[in-house]
């Protein structure tokens, strides 16, 4: 709107107008030599009135416009390209692990501005009732898409009511949730962690042995998330078919190196023997293995531990080629242009997977090479 209290821009409105040589006739015409003198003094008077009124009318008419301008300018002067950016909403579980950090990498790198998105990225730190939060305030801000990397499965249904009700579309990655309602979300795209843990005990059935004892230290990720679900219901498979296969420890390390660490402390004090860590990430597996140096206890192919691990990220997969983890498997956390790819669809109509399934290898210390390390992204 227009403002008596701005004289810089009827400067400028003016300084605009003669370097775009807009038609000031008006003053044109009182300024030319004789143009007053030539009239008698009444039609002189009713003369200059008008020009007098054209020109307040046009400086007006041009510091609203003016005005309009400055508004513009102020707020970064691309305002229609911001506008233009697909607003996306991310709820990340946290930074607990490397493979984390990877997966909200890759997020970021997809949903850049260049792309055409704004990422809004609010790290739950590990607790649902943040995502909660932070679902609630996404859907206040009324972002276009929303993304959710679930820290648990369970207790989504209430919020994830209140986005469809605001009718913003969600989509689900990583870890899974659990729902009476499968319409409340678009899809989901992630990695089938039950056949993870399968993987992984189908190379100790195969390398360790099926028919002999095996005392199994067990550390598993954060509780309820199906990560640690799926691996863990692999591992409890392979327990019921192998008698002689015995859980001596099943403790949480929450997927982080400090709590690998310190409940690998714990365990090593307790068990003079272990032959199996059934690992549920790398990070705990490196905290894990601090404690066993620590407790001068050895590990991996050479050692008296045999480590199998999860996520075979670049820092894990070092281990496995260094032989320190036996079996490594992998975890995929470049879901970024899996997710745009999906919003893409979305724009466009399209309707993507309900489920989709990434798919991920694994490493054994014995046959991995340093080409695989190499090509590692993550
Ligand atoms: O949900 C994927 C898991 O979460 C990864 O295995 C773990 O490292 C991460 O924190």
């Amino acid at each position: 709107m227009f403002s008596w209290a701005s004289p810089g821009c009827i400067l400028q409105t003016w300084i605009r107008a003669f370097k775009l040589k807009l038609p000031l006739l008006s003053l044109k015409m009182a300024s030319r030599e004789g143009a007053f003198t030539d009239f008698p003094e009444g039609v002189l008077m009713k003369k200059m009135v008008v020009v007098a009124v054209s020109v307040l009318a046009f400086t007006f008419g041009l510091c609203a416009a003016q005005e309009a301008y400055c508004a513009d300018a102020s707020k970064g002067g691309r305002q229609t390209d911001k506008d233009a950016l697909t607003v996306v909403g991310f709820s990340q579980v946290g930074s607990e692990s490397d493979w984390r950090m990877a997966n909200t990498q890759s997020m970021r790198k997809a949903f850049s501005e260049k792309n055409g998105y704004k990422l809004i990225i609010k790290d739950a730190q590990q607790r649902q009732s943040r995502q909660i939060a932070a679902i609630r305030d996404f859907v206040a801000q009324k972002v276009d898409y929303i993304v959710v990397a679930p820290v648990t499965e369970e207790d989504w249904d209430g919020v994830l009511k209140e986005a469809k009700n605001a009718g913003i579309p969600l989509i689900i990655v990583d870890r899974m949730i659990k729902t009476s309602d499968n319409g409340l979300y678009v899809c989901w795209i992630g990695s089938d962690f039950r056949k993870e843990g399968d993987t992984a005990v189908d190379w100790m059935e195969k390398n360790l042995g099926s028919d002999k004892e095996l005392l199994i230290a067990h550390l598993q990720g954060s509780m309820g998330s199906s990560a640690q679900i799926g691996r863990t219901e692999g591992l409890l498979a392979g327990v019921d078919r192998n008698p002689g296969w015995k859980v001596v420890e099943r403790v949480s390390g929450d997927f982080t190196q400090a709590r690998g660490k310190e409940v690998m402390e714990r365990i090593l004090k307790q068990h003079a023997r272990i032959d199996v860590l059934y690992c549920e990430n790398d990070n705990m597996a490196f905290g894990a293995m601090e404690a066993m140096n620590e407790a001068g206890r050895t590990y991996g192919v050479n050692g008296e531990i045999k480590i199998i691990s999860f996520d075979a990220t670049r820092a894990g997969l070092a281990a496995t080629l260094q032989g320190k983890i036996n079996y490594n498997v992998e975890c995929n956390p470049l879901h970024g242009p899996r997710v745009e790819e999906i919003i893409r669809l979305l724009k466009d109509g399209k309707v993507p997977e309900k489920l989709s399934y990434v798919s991920e290898r694994a490493f054994d210390a014995r046959r991995i090479t340093r080409a695989d390390l190499d090509a590692r992204e993550y």
